[in-house]
């Protein structure tokens, strides 16, 4: 199942540790490779010699070691890899990964790698529990490190409950279902937008609104988890660059528009950022004084270009499928197949954007998928079990094209 799969184990410190060693026998059982990084915290509780003798490769411990670095060095061993698993993962290793230190060989090769990554976490309750360690766990899963456990059950310090670190076998389970996730969307190229316009009102203040960008980063990560090669073209937002994806950074609904068509030719595209409808005129070079200016300015305001109904009317450039959404507080799924033919997008996907909903900004969404058959409507979902159903949407889409080729 995991032949010629090369897996890096970090060993972080934890009790645990001692399951790690089964792990490596297991991974080696189905035909993977492994290479063992162990802190210095997890020597304490096996050894290097251990981790030599199961995976039959040299373990490295030390980032000032001269030996190590002339032979392998840290920046190899973090991308001769397929998948890099830390498990043991510490409450400590998992604090550092998120504050993005490398003080260590772990941490260093867990900066440096473009591999991804799965942690194994495994400590007390209270550490699991602490507003810290659900923090930094929080900051990576929307990184997209992924991650299996912890489990509840007797714990090595004597109490029960959350903390132990997932058995060996549902590890590698986590591993095999990794390696063999879809790779329905292989070949095909797509093109994201996402988050909000800043349209500039002087040269310190502009037009904006309160998207967060959670909803299209989502989409953007589900659509490369597919196996398509992905393309994010973000306005402002502090959402972390999903895993696997180019992200181009973009202020205004004019750069938006220039960074998708410069990323044309593409198969899909979906346009779920909130652009600024409208941008003033011409903003002054100089910031706009309050004092002595009498009444407060009068901006002009011009429309701006439509992404969605550009992309749609590309001509020959135009992606095979593409989805907008309609951001709605009123007659929602009316207005969204109103938009849906003004724009001429395949899909729209109406949400109710009504603040009682809290879908701007916040974590959850609700959905009706209006298409040219009719509208489907989907129960309140995770905004990433949003964009994992739509990534699968838009795959059988394309099977079904294939199979009609
Ligand atoms: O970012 P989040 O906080 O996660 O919130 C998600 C969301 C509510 C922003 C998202 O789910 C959503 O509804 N995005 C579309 C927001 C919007 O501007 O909708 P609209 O109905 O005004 O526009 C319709 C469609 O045209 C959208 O696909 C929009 O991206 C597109 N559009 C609009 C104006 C414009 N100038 N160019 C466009 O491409």
């Amino acid at each position: 199942m995991l032949e010629g799969r090369r897996i890096l184990l970090i060993l972080s410190g934890g009790i645990a540790a001692y399951k790690s060693l089964d792990l490596i026998r297991r991974l080696r059982e189905r035909g993977a490779s492994v290479r063992g990084v162990m802190t210095e915290a997890a020597q304490h509780f096996v050894t290097p010699l251990s981790v030599a003798a199961l995976s039959e490769e040299a373990v490295y411990t030390d980032l000032f070691s001269l030996k190590d670095e002339s032979e392998m060095g840290h920046i190899r061993l973090s991308r001769e890899a397929d998948l890099i698993v830390v498990a043991p993962a510490s409450a400590d290793i998992i604090a550092r990964m998120a504050a993005g230190m490398a003080n260590d060989l772990a941490t260093t090769t867990l900066l440096a790698t473009d591999k991804p990554v799965l942690i194994a976490p495994t400590m007390n309750l209270q550490m699991w529990a602490h507003a810290a360690t659900q923090a930094n766990v929080a900051l990576l899963d929307k990184r997209g490190i992924l991650r299996v456990g912890p489990g509840s059950g007797d714990l090595a310090c004597g109490e029960v409950g959350s903390g132990r670190m997932a058995e060996p076998l549902e590890i590698v389970a986590v591993i095999e279902s990794f390696f063999h996730r879809s790779t329905q969307l292989k070949g095909r190229r797509a093109i994201v937008t996402s988050g909000p316009t800043h349209e500039p009102i002087d040269p310190v203040r502009f037009i904006a609104n309160r998207s967060s960008g959670k909803q299209g980063h989502a989409i953007a990560a589900a659509l490369a988890r597919m196996g398509a090669e992905t393309i994010l073209v973000s306005g402002p937002t502090v959402e972390p660059d999903p895993a696997g994806v180019r992200v181009i950074r973009i202020e205004t609904a004019r750069d938006m528009l220039a960074a998708c068509e410069a990323s044309l030719p593409a198969d899909i595209a979906v346009c779920a950022a909130a652009v600024a409808d409208w941008r003033v005129e011409t903003p002054p070079q100089q910031k706009l004084k309050k004092e002595g200016s009498g009444a407060p300015p009068a901006l002009k305001l011009v429309e701006n270009p439509d992404i969605l109904a550009t992309l749609s009317g590309a001509g020959n450039r135009r992606p095979r499928l593409v989805v907008g959404f309609a951001a709605e507080t009123e007659k929602i799924v009316e207005h969204a197949k109103a938009k849906r033919a003004r724009k001429g997008c395949d899909w729209i996907l109406a949400n109710d954007v009504s603040p009682a909903t809290g879908t701007f900004g916040g974590d959850s969404n609700t959905i009706h998928l209006v298409d040219g058959t009719g509208v489907e409507d989907w129960p309140a979902l995770s905004k990433s079990d949003v964009a994992a159903r739509l990534a699968q949407r838009i795959a059988s889409y394309f099977d079904a094209v294939k199979a009609a080729e």
